[in-house]
C-alpha cells in the first residue's frame, strides 16, 4: 500500500538556481530562505520517500495561452528540463514512475477530474528548483510525479477545486497497491506579481501560512479576483499549496516552517508537514 509520509511546500524563484550555482546560500540576500532547508534535509534523510508528487504550475514550457489544460498529469518513465528562454539547459534526467502515473490518472478520471495526460513533459524551474532545494548537489533519490495546475490562462481553477484535486490525489495514492512512501511537494507562491515587482503582502502571506496548516477550509472561498488583489496574479501559485493540503489528512503536525521576504519579488515560505498520527 502506498502511504503519504508528509508534505513539503516551498516558494520558488528562478534566481535560486543562480544562488546555488554561485554558492550564495549564506549571503544576507539568501540566508533567510536557505536556512529553512536543513530540517527538511534531516527529515528526508530519515524518511526517504520513494516518490514525490510535485504540484506546481507550468510556466509556459509545455503549455501556452493557446492551449492550456486546467490540470495536467505527467505519465512518462522519465523527464528532462526544458528551455525557459535562456537557451537549451544542460541535460539532466529525472526518473518518473509511469505505472503509478497511470494508476493516478485512472483514479482522478474516475473521481471526475478531466485532466490532460502527458506522456512527454519538460520540467521547469518550479519543479526543478524545488527538487534541488530538497536534495542539493545530488541526483534526486526519489522518483517524481509532476502535476501541473493552470494559473496562467483564465479561467483558472478555484481554490475549492484545487483542494478537491488534492483530496483525489490522496485517494489515488492510498489506493495504490504497491508499497511506496510518497511525499507531496508543492512549489509556488506566496504573494507576488512579476509586472508589479516588489509587490508582497506579508500580512496576507502569514495568514495563509497559519490557515494552510490549521484551517485550510477558511481559504477555499476566496475568489480568484480577490486573491489576485491580495496576493498578486502569480500569488495564484498558492493553488499548489492548497492541493497539497487537500492530499494530506485533516490533522497535521508542523515539522518546520519559515517565512522570508523578499525572495526576489516573492513572499518566500517553506513548510514541512507530517500526518498527525
Ligand atoms: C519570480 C517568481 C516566480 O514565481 C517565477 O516563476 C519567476 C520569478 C520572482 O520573484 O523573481
Ligand atoms: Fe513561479
Amino acid at each position: 500500500m502506498a502511504n503519504i509520509i508528509g508534505a513539503i511546500a516551498t516558494s520558488h524563484v528562478p534566481s535560486i538556481g543562480d544562488a546555488i550555482k554561485g554558492n550564495l546560500q549564506g549571503t544576507p540576500k539568501w540566508k533567510g530562505f536557505f536556512d529553512a532547508f536543513p530540517p527538511v534535509h534531516d527529515w528526508l534523510e530519515k524518511k526517504k520517500p520513494d516518490l514525490i508528487v510535485m504540484l506546481y504550475s507550468d510556466h509556459g514550457l509545455n503549455f501556452f495561452l493557446d492551449n492550456r489544460p486546467t490540470f495536467a498529469v505527467g505519465a512518462a518513465p522519465s523527464y528532462g528540463p526544458g528551455d525557459e528562454g535562456f537557451g537549451p539547459p544542460a541535460p539532466r534526467e529525472f526518473q518518473g514512475d509511469d505505472v503509478f502515473s497511470w494508476h493516478l490518472i485512472e483514479s482522478l478520471v474516475k473521481d471526475e477530474f478531466d485532466i490532460a495526460t502527458c506522456q512527454e513533459m519538460k520540467l521547469d524551474h518550479a519543479c526543478l528548483l524545488a527538487g534541488d532545494l530538497l536534495w542539493p548537489e545530488q541526483e534526486w533519490p526519489a522518483k517524481v510525479q509532476p502535476i501541473d495546475i493552470n494559473i496562467m490562462q483564465h479561467p483558472v481553477p478555484s481554490f475549492k477545486r484545487c483542494f478537491k484535486l488534492g483530496q483525489a490525489i490522496g485517494r489515488a495514492i492510498e489506493s495504490y497497491p504497491d508499497d511506496l512512501n510518497v511525499a507531496i511537494v508543492a512549489s509556488g507562491g506566496l504573494s507576488h506579481q512579476i509586472n508589479l515587482a516588489g509587490f508582497i503582502n506579508e500580512d496576507f502571506d502569514r495568514m495563509c501560512l497559519d490557515k494552510i496548516v490549521n484551517a485550510p477550509e477558511d481559504l477555499l472561498d476566496y475568489s480568484i479576483e480577490n486573491w489576485v488583489d491580495l496576493a498578486g496574479s502569480q500569488g495564484l501559485e498558492f493553488t499548489s499549496w492548497i492541493s497539497m493540503r487537500g492530499a494530506m489528512p485533516k490533522e497535521v503536525r508542523v515539522v518546520t516552517q519559515t517565512y522570508f521576504q523578499p525572495l526576489s519579488n516573492t513572499g518566500g515560505a517553506v513548510l514541512l508537514l507530517e500526518p498527525d498520527a
